[in-house]
């Protein structure tokens, strides 16, 4: 099978990756960049598993995404999301708050809250409820999660608000 050379920009790293036509952007970040944190499930666009972040910071299933399609195209994963010495807001939230018990929709959630609250920081109650509507868990019944979520907002806007009393 014909393969073609791309350049995947995977949290600000450059991978030179074979990629076939019908190979997916789940696909390749899995097998040949070997991030597995970004889960395979329903493959079908259904589950929200996969969620990744594209160059605009939109949520992005990389199951329904054509990984020949994202040449020279950022794209960040639950591997970068993390600053260097703490977790995302998000990512403590749902520590702190029992959002997280197999965790295997675990990254999912967390791309799809961040990619929410990147694009608006302070989304009502049924901008959250839409947003985590494709994300499925079956653990926690989204209860926790979306305590999780609105927690992780008040966390983020207090320390805008802390940053700009700063003068930051
Ligand atoms: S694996 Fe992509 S939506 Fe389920
Ligand atoms: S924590 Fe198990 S599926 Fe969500």
């Amino acid at each position: 099978m014909t393969r073609q050379l791309i350049t995947l920009i995977v949290n600000g790293d450059r991978y030179q990756v074979p990629v076939a036509p019908h190979e997916t952007l789940l696909d390749v970040i899995r097998d040949q960049v070997a991030l597995t944190g970004t889960k395979r499930g329903c493959t079908s666009g259904a589950c929200g598993v996969c969620t990744v972040q594209g160059e605009d910071g939109r949520a992005v299933l990389s199951c329904l995404a054509l990984a020949i399609e994202w040449d020279n195209r950022p794209v960040t994963t639950i591997e970068g999301v993390a600053g260097e010495d703490e977790l995302h807001p998000v990512q403590k939230a749902f520590l702190e708050y029992g959002a997280v018990q197999c965790g295997a929709c675990t990254p999912g959630l967390i791309m799809t809250a961040k990619a929410l609250l990147d694009e608006n920081p302070d989304p009502d109650e049924e901008a959250i409820n839409e947003a985590l509507a494709g994300a499925l868990c079956r653990c926690t019944g989204h209860i926790k999660v979306k305590i999780a979520v609105r927690e992780a907002i008040k966390a983020m806007v207090a320390d805008a608000a802390a940053e700009d009393s700063h003068g930051v």
